[in-house]
C-alpha cells in the first residue's frame, strides 16, 4: 500500500479504472495533474491538454519514465472555440472510444466587485462553466458510443459557500447546477455526471502555498480554524475523482461531493 496524505495509507483505486480511456482538461499543474497521476499510476488512458506545451511535455515524459503509458496531449486554451473540441474528437478516435471526462481546468480572472470588468466576468465563466459545458458536448456522441461513461466537474467549495471573488464562486455554483442537470439529461445514455468541489488544496506557487510561505502567522490562523487542522491534499481530491470515473460509483451521478475536510468557508476572509 502506497502512502497517500503523510504518514497515512494510500488505499489506492488500481482495479477502478484499469483501461479506461479519459480526457482531463487542465491536466499539466496542480490538481489536473493529480488527477492524471493518479489514474495513470491504476492503469488509464489518458489524454490532457493545457495551454503551456511546456509542462505537458515534461508530464508526459516523467509518466513515460515512471513506466506508464504517455498521455496524449495538446497544447490549447479551453476558452478558444473549436480547439477543445477537436481535441476531444482526436482523443476518442486516437483510443477508439472515451470512457470518461474531467473538466479541471478553471480559475478566476479580476477581483472584487468594483474592481472585476465585465471581461473578468465573462473569461471567469467562460473558463469554468462554458468550457465545461462544451467538452461535455463533444465528448457525449463518444461516451454514447461507448455505452456510456463518466463526467466529473471540477466545482469548489466557492460555488458551495460563499466567499470572493463573487465572479469566480457565481461561476462555481453554476458549475454544480449544471452537472446535476446533465445527469438528468444524460442519463437515459447511460452517461453519470457529478461534481466535486475541493477545498483550498496546497498547491506548489499557487495562492495557499505562497500563504504559507509569505504569511505564515496568517496561514497558521486560517489552518488553525479548520476541524482537521490542515487543507485537503490534490492527491486526495483526485482519489475522490478517480472513484466517480470507475463503475465501483455505477450507483452516483446527479451528486455534488465537497472534499474539503469539513473547510467552514472558502476563504480567510469568508463569512
Ligand atoms: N487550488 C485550489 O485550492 C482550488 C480549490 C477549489 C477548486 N479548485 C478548482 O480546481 C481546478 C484546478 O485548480 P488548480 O488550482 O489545480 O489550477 P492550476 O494549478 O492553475 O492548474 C490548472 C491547470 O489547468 C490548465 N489551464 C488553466 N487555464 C487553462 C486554459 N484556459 N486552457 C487550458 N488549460 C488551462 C493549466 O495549465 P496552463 O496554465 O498551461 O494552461 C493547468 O494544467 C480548477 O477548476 C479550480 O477552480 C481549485
Amino acid at each position: 500500500m502506497s502512502e497517500g496524505r503523510e504518514g497515512r495509507p494510500d488505499p489506492g483505486i488500481r482495479s477502478g479504472v484499469d483501461g479506461k480511456r479519459v480526457l482531463v482538461t487542465g491536466g499539466s499543474r496542480g490538481l489536473g495533474e493529480q488527477i492524471v497521476r493518479l489514474l495513470a499510476a491504476g492503469g488509464a488512458r489518458l489524454a490532457t491538454c493545457a495551454r503551456n506545451p511546456e509542462h505537458l511535455r515534461s508530464l508526459t515524459a516523467s509518466l513515460g519514465a515512471e513506466g506508464h503509458e504517455e498521455p496524449f496531449t495538446r497544447a490549447l486554451d479551453v476558452t478558444e472555440p473549436e480547439l477543445l473540441e477537436q481535441f476531444v474528437d482526436a482523443a476518442a478516435e486516437r483510443f477508439s472510444g472515451l470512457d470518461g471526462v474531467v473538466a479541471c481546468a478553471g480559475g478566476a480572472r479580476g477581483r472584487g466587485i468594483e474592481d472585476a470588468g465585465p471581461q473578468d466576468w465573462s473569461l471567469t465563466w467562460e473558463l469554468n462553466v462554458g468550457h465545461t459545458a462544451r467538452l461535455v458536448k463533444a465528448a457525449v456522441p463518444h461516451l454514447r458510443r461507448a455505452g456510456g461513461g463518466s463526467v466529473v466537474v471540477i466545482a469548489s467549495i466557492s460555488g458551495w459557500k460563499p466567499g470572493p471573488q463573487a465572479q469566480y464562486g457565481a461561476a462555481k455554483a453554476a458549475q454544480i447546477q449544471l452537472a446535476a442537470s446533465l445527469a438528468r439529461e444524460l442519463g437515459p445514455d447511460g452517461i453519470r455526471v457529478n461534481a466535486v468541489s475541493p477545498g483550498s488544496m496546497l498547491i506548489p506557487g499557487k495562492r495557499w502555498d505562497r500563504m504559507r510561505t509569505e504569511e505564515p502567522a496568517a496561514y497558521a490562523r486560517f489552518t488553525a480554524e479548520l476541524p482537521h487542522g490542515e487543507l485537503v491534499t490534490p492527491r486526495e481530491v483526485a482519489q475522490v475523482v478517480a472513484f466517480l470515473l470507475a463503475d465501483a460509483s455505477s450507483g452516483v451521478s446527479g451528486a455534488h461531493l465537497p472534499v474539503d475536510r469539513a473547510q467552514n468557508a472558502p476563504t480567510p476572509g469568508g463569512y
